[in-house]
C-alpha cells in the first residue's frame, strides 16, 4: 500500500519497449511510401507517441489533439471538450490516431468522427492499451499494444489526477475510496 493506492500489476519498461517495436514494424510495413500523419491525443500519449515515432523510422508527419472528458470517479461521461484541434491539413492523407488508452471508447469514437470530416484518405487507430471492461462504444483498434481487462493504469504518460505520468513503466492501481476524483483528464 502506497498511501491511498495499492499497486496490483505492472507492465515493465522492457515489455513496453518490445511491444512498441512490434507495433512500429507493422506500421512501417503498411505505410512505407505514404508518409502518414500521426495524430497524438494529448496528454497521456506523449511518451508512447515519442517512442513510436522514433521506432517507425520512415517519414511521418505529426500533429496533436487535446480533449477533456468529464465524468464521475474514473469513468468518462462521453461529454468531450476540444481544447486543441489539429493544425495540419489532412485531406487526402493517411492518418493514424494514436491514443494512450481506450476505455469506454467514447473519446475515440468522437475523435474518429471528427477526423473523418476532414476528408483524409484513410483513418486507422493505434492504442497503447485497450481496456475491455467498460466499453460502451465499439471502436476499431488497428494497432494495439496491450489488452487489459480491468483496473486503472498509470505511468508511461498515463495519469491519475495528473500524478504518475513520469513513471517509465505502467502500473495498475487500486485507488482508495477517499482518493476518488470527479475530473477525468486525457
Ligand atoms: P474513454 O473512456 O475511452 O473515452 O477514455 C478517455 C480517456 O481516459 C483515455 O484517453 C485516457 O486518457 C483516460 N483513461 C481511461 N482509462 C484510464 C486509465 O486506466 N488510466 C489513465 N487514464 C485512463
Ligand atoms: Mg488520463
Amino acid at each position: 500500500m502506497i498511501g491511498p493506492y495499492t499497486i496490483l500489476n505492472e507492465i515493465s519498461e522492457e515489455e513496453i519497449r518490445h511491444r512498441v517495436k512490434e507495433i512500429a514494424r507493422s506500421i512501417r510495413g503498411e505505410y512505407q511510401h505514404r508518409e502518414p500523419v500521426l495524430i497524438g491525443v494529448l496528454n497521456g500519449v506523449f511518451l508512447f507517441f515519442a517512442d513510436l515515432v522514433r521506432e517507425i523510422s520512415i517519414p511521418v508527419q505529426i500533429d496533436f489533439v487535446r480533449v477533456a472528458s468529464y465524468g464521475t470517479k474514473e469513468v468518462s461521461s462521453g461529454e468531450i471538450t476540444f481544447t486543441k484541434d489539429i493544425e495540419l491539413s489532412i485531406a487526402g492523407k493517411s492518418v493514424i490516431i494514436v491514443e494512450d488508452i481506450v476505455d469506454t471508447g467514447l473519446t475515440l469514437s468522437y475523435l474518429v468522427g471528427h477526423i473523418k470530416k476532414k476528408n483524409p484518405e484513410s483513418v486507422k487507430v493505434c492504442a497503447l492499451i485497450n481496456k475491455l471492461e467498460r466499453r460502451e462504444k465499439e471502436v476499431q483498434i488497428d494497432y494495439c499494444g496491450f489488452e487489459v481487462r480491468r483496473g486503472f493504469l498509470v505511468g508511461y504518460g498515463l495519469d491519475y489526477n495528473e500524478k504518475f505520468r513520469y513513471l517509465p513503466h505502467i502500473v495498475s492501481l487500486q485507488i482508495g475510496e477517499q482518493c476518488k476524483e470527479s475530473r477525468h483528464d486525457n
